[in-house]
């Protein structure tokens, strides 16, 4: 089977990614530098993937920006049929605050190892991109022609990685390449053995019903009750972590068996939940409540971000499959049997 490596591994995303590509069959060399993600997270993915598929799976520790680490990851995976990049910098108050470093991780890391893909001879790329270059949306849903617009630096810095995919692409022939806008993912592996574990203080709304429902926190701000929406709260798409990474796991199958292409897709369910409607659902989901004080709207957030999905069900022949249900069912799995980094 071939070979695939993957950035970022040990993170939220490229974690559940692994177990899925481990399923299907391919060689796993990962290539993490543990900021953010951590070890046990892949040693459970072995553990899940059982002996057989789970010794498929090599573990680098490096860095995305360093030519020597992604040199020893390409050498120690030949012939790497596809890169997986996950590996980067996501908090978007943060990226406000330290630009730099968001621009030097996510930006000059991609180019650093596009450079080493083109060293090493492999065209083939999966891209974690974001639905957040989209800034405020004209319409919603949002498909994949409307207008990239980011409104902090994290969206730039992915719109600027999608620009200069673009231009590689339109450079040489060979390239396959798939930038993946990711909505909101939540949820957590079905086994509650991996899951979302921030390194910092979480300021997503998934983590923070965790903490509340855990005892952590008091109580949920709703950031704007006023929006135009139906219950005056934020809209969003949120998609199970397993459907989004099964997914990738599609996207890398067409670009394998098709023609080199460069594909732009979103990736979400196409339903739009309000965050008083995800509080409702998960209290449901955990049996613990999760009190609420309603709070002014949030620097940044727009009323309502929901994908257009038409494009990733039509060029992939995949749709999300998991309900809101199960995202909390799973997330509140994972909480509950406290692996987390903080338990
Ligand atoms: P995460 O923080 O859980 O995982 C990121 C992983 O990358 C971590 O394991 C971290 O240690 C590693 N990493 C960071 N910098 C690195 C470097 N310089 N070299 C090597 N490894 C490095 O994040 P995630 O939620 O799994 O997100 C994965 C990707 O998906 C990111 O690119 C993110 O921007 C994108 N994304 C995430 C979301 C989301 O809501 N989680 C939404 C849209 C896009
Ligand atoms: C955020 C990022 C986005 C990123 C995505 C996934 C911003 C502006 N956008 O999306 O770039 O791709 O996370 O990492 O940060 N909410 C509350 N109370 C809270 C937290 C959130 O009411 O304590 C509300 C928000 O106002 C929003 C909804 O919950 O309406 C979802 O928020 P969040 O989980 O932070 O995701 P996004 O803002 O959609």
């Amino acid at each position: 089977m071939p070979t695939l490596l993957i950035t970022g591994g040990a993170g939220f995303i490229g974690s559940h990614a692994c177990c899925v590509l481990l399923e299907a069959g391919y060689n796993l060399t990962v290539l993490d530098n543990f900021s953010l993600g951590r070890r046990q997270a892949l040693e459970r993915v072995r553990q899940l993937a059982g002996p057989v598929l789970g010794s498929r799976l090599q573990v680098l520790s490096g860095d995305v920006r360093d030519a020597s680490d992604l040199s020893r990851a390409f050498r120690l995976a030949e012939p790497v049929t596809a890169v997986l990049h996950f590996a980067g910098l996501k908090a978007v108050a943060e990226s406000i605050l330290e630009p730099l470093r968001y621009w030097d991780v996510n930006v000059t890391g991609s180019l650093a190892l596009l450079e080493a893909m083109r060293a090493h001879g492999c065209r083939t790329l999966i891209f974690s991109s974001s639905a957040t270059l989209y800034g405020y949306p004209d319409n919603v849903p949002i498909s994949e022609t409307a207008a990239v617009m980011p409104i902090n630096p994290y969206g730039t810095t992915k719109a600027a990685v999608e620009r200069l995919l673009s231009d590689l692409v339109n450079s040489e022939t060979g390239w396959r390449v798939a930038c993946l806008r990711y909505f909101n993912p939540i949820g957590a592996h079905p086994s509650a053995l991996l899951g979302e574990d921030p390194a910092t203080e979480p300021t997503n709304l998934f983590p923070i019903l965790g903490q509340v429902a855990l005892g952590r926190r008091s109580h949920l701000d709703v950031f704007g009750t006023d929006w135009p929406t139906r219950d005056g709260s934020g809209l969003r798409d949120y998609i199970h972590v397993m459907d989004l990474v099964e997914g990738h796991r599609d996207a890398l199958e067409v670009q394998l068996a098709g023609e080199p292409q460069l594909l732009q897709l979103n990736l979400g369910t196409g339903l739009g939940t309000t965050v008083l409607e995800l509080r409702q659902a998960f209290e449901t989901a955990s049996g613990h409540s999760v009190p609420w004080i309603a709070k002014a709207r949030r620097a940044g957030d727009a009323a309502a971000s929901i994908a257009d999905v038409s494009l990733a069900q039509r060029l992939l022949g995949w749709r999300a499959r998991r309900g809101l249900e199960q995202m909390c069912v799973d997330g509140w799995a994972w909480l509950r049997a406290g692996l987390y980094r903080s338990s």
